[in-house]
């Protein structure tokens, strides 16, 4: 957009501009300049325009961008070139992802390379490496509380090591993901350490109280994140006296978005990261960018605005890049992180679908869909040109995150209902054999999340203790039909590392001095090969799940009705264990795909009325793409065996997947 004040901004900027900056080739860098300037400039004027320093500011900006442009490699150019061209090019069904810890995974990053085959076996081509920068040697948060932005931590290797495992990334096409904690530092970095000296400058990266007048105004509205092991948002500093703001644990402190120079160095960060090869970057706990006395200090309009001028700006200067919002919050609050407008207003492409996952381990525990289909059809539509990131578990607990309102509409009483949840994963309902741990307990709301690896939720670990063979085979087949579902919803489906051979919870951390009171450590396992072997006995349950979720990622690959282009069709159908969706092919709708799941642990039917007269026909014989298999019919109603999923597509004759 032409505006005039913001282009004779723009125009006295590039006058002031080093010679270095001018005197290189910089027209890819100078046109999407151009075309994002009007909004850069807004959105600073936003956030920092009462400041005299404004303009001074917004050189700097403008340096970082040229400077980091510099910098970036022309192989990474060209990739922003062709991904500008194909700008839709992660919607596609052909990206599969998983997170894993460098250490637990393989040790360090140059073992790591000799595992991509076996990601690549999978059929995995999108790796989320966890933390892997400088941290404290002792409590780190796993990594999220940083102290030194630029620097690999040495105990997974050195930035030449990452380096090299991104180009054999790149040379497999596996699509690197790398964390920035953009919502606060170690309380080691450098930045915390100067101001712990009383380094004005520095003081002002964070939130720094002389006394508890104003952090006890904020405490009124705060929650606390985690109530346990860090009650409180505010910690005492003993070398500078004074109060400084800490959201997560008492080493990890917020930084202040109100100053204009935390914004400008963590861009550089993220463009510093995206020159050392991440195709996308994690931005951690968005939600928590900025803080305002009286409210819970998480979605504030600010911190949109700030992950707006994020996204213009490294669109600048690397927009083959793309984001991943971390805003583990209310449903309604999380599809506002992908931005107002897919164009003029956009925050990030990705964002965790933490309400869908949810929503399916409710699915787990009352083994029918009531509260799932309720739960998605209050979620909003998601802008056009940005995607899910789906997962059924990650390295953090899982949190009841649904709406109230959403658990009355399914006919439960919300407090009883989430109590339940809470005793059915922990096994303490009678009827579970789930191995999960309250994580997170606040004995003032009564609120928990749930610990737990994926197998030991399911059931796995009880049924192997107890050596009952169907508990077993139940286990696994609910571990292949949560995938199921995420694999076909729409989105990138991302895998937890140690799931696709079912592992348990490791009860390991207990003797970690560091780790034994934070219990998400029970799902952050270290991979055992030798049970990672067993994949290739046959009948083996590292077998069964594995070839199960290699053989559905393949098919997934093939089903173009699976990319995301918002074309899903939810099926409220009148059996209420079965989830039910339609994936419709943008071109051929004669190709699209009819989702069943079975919830429950016994065999259900789908009466093929229920899907509607527009639908129905299509379906009238059908074949399951997973197995190849064409499912049992009686009359019009579709048999699916317990905990049994089809992704279904018409048998007539133009279909031909
Ligand atoms: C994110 C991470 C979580 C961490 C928190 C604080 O939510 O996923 O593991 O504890 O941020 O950095």
């Amino acid at each position: 957009m032409y505006e005039q004040i913001s282009h004779s901004l723009l125009n006295e900027i590039l006058d002031e501009l080093k010679p270095h900056i001018r005197r290189r080739d910089l027209r890819h860098f100078y046109t999407r300049l151009g075309a994002n300037f009007y909004a850069i400039h807004s959105l600073f004027h936003l956030l920092y325009g009462n400041r005299d320093d404004f303009k001074a500011k917004m050189l700097n900006l403008v340096e970082v961008m040229a400077n980091q442009y510099i910098q970036r490699n022309d192989e990474l150019k060209q990739l922003d070139v062709e991904r500008e061209k194909d700008h839709n090019w992660f919607l596609s069904q052909k990206w599969v992802g998983m997170a894993l810890y460098t250490e637990g995974f393989t040790g360090n990053l140059v073992s790591m390379k000799s595992r991509l085959s076996y990601l690549q076996e999978l059929g995995i081509n999108m790796v989320h490496l966890m933390p892997i920068l400088d941290c404290p040697q002792g409590a780190s948060d796993g990594g999220y509380a940083v102290s030194n932005f630029r620097n690999v931590d040495g105990r997974v290797g050195s930035m030449e090591d990452l380096e090299s495992l991104g180009a054999s990334m790149r040379k497999r096409d596996i699509l690197l993901a790398l964390d920035v904690v953009v919502n606060h530092t170690s309380n080691e970095h450098e930045w915390a350490q100067k101001a712990q000296t009383g380094d004005p400058k520095y003081q002002d990266y964070y939130h720094v109280f002389d006394n508890r007048d104003i952090p006890d105004m904020f405490e009124e509205t705060m929650p606390e994140i985690f109530p346990e092991t860090a009650p409180g948002n505010f910690t005492w500093d003993e070398t500078m006296e004074k109060w400084v703001m800490t959201v997560f644990n008492h080493y990890q402190w917020d930084l202040d978005y109100s100053n204009p120079t935390v914004f400008i160095e963590m861009l550089d960060i993220i463009l510093f990261w995206a020159n050392k090869g991440a195709d996308i970057v994690r931005l951690d706990a968005v939600a928590f960018l900025w803080k305002k006395i009286g409210t819970t200090c998480q979605n504030e309009r600010e911190a949109h605005l700030i992950l707006q001028l994020m996204k213009d700006c490294c669109q600048v200067t690397a927009p083959g890049v793309l984001f991943i919002a971390e805003a583990i919050v209310a449903p309604v609050e999380i599809t506002k992180y992908f931005g107002e407008d897919a164009v003029i207003a956009k925050e990030c492409e990705i964002a965790y679908n933490a309400t869908f996952m949810a929503l399916l381990w409710d699915a787990v525990a009352t083994r029918n869909t009531l509260l799932l289909n309720r739960g998605i059809k209050s979620l909003p539509e998601k802008l056009d040109r940005a995607t899910w990131l789906n997962y059924v578990r990650c390295h953090d607990d899982i949190g009841l995150g649904f709406d109230d309102r959403d658990i009355l509409l399914a006919g439960y009483d919300p407090q009883a209902h989430r109590r339940f949840l809470i005793d059915y994963f922990t096994g303490a309902y009678v009827d579970s054999i789930a191995r999960g741990f309250p994580f997170g307990q606040n004995k003032k709301t009564g609120d928990a999340r749930i610990s737990g690896s994926l197998a030991s939720l399911v059931g796995l670990e009880a049924a192997l203790a107890q050596g009952d063979q169907e508990a077993i085979d139940r286990a696994i087949k609910l571990i292949l039909l949560l995938h199921s579902v995420i694999f076909s919803f729409g989105g990138i489906p991302l895998l937890h590392y140690g799931d696709e051979i079912g592992t348990l919870n490791d009860y390991s951390f207990l003797q970690d001095e560091h780790k034994k009171d934070d219990n998400r450590w029970i799902h952050r396992p270290k991979i055992d090969w030798k049970k990672a072997q067993l994949r290739q006995q046959h009948g083996s349950i590292e077998q069964r799940i594995f070839d199960g979720l290699k053989r559905m990622i393949a098919t997934r690959k093939r089903i173009p009705a699976f990319a995301d282009f918002n074309n899903r069709e939810l099926l409220e159908v009148t059996n209420s264990h079965l989830f039910v969706f339609q994936r419709i092919h943008p071109e051929q709708p004669t190709n699209s795909i009819l989702v069943v799941a079975n919830f429950d642990a016994n065999p259900q039917y789908l009466d093929m009325h229920d899907l509607g007269g527009h639908i129905r026909p299509q379906y009238s014989q059908v074949r399951d793409l997973y197995s190849g298999e064409s499912p049992a019919m009686f009359k019009k109603q579709l048999v699916v065996p317990p905990y049994r999923f089809y992704w279904l597509i018409s048998q007539q004759p133009e279909a031909v997947v």
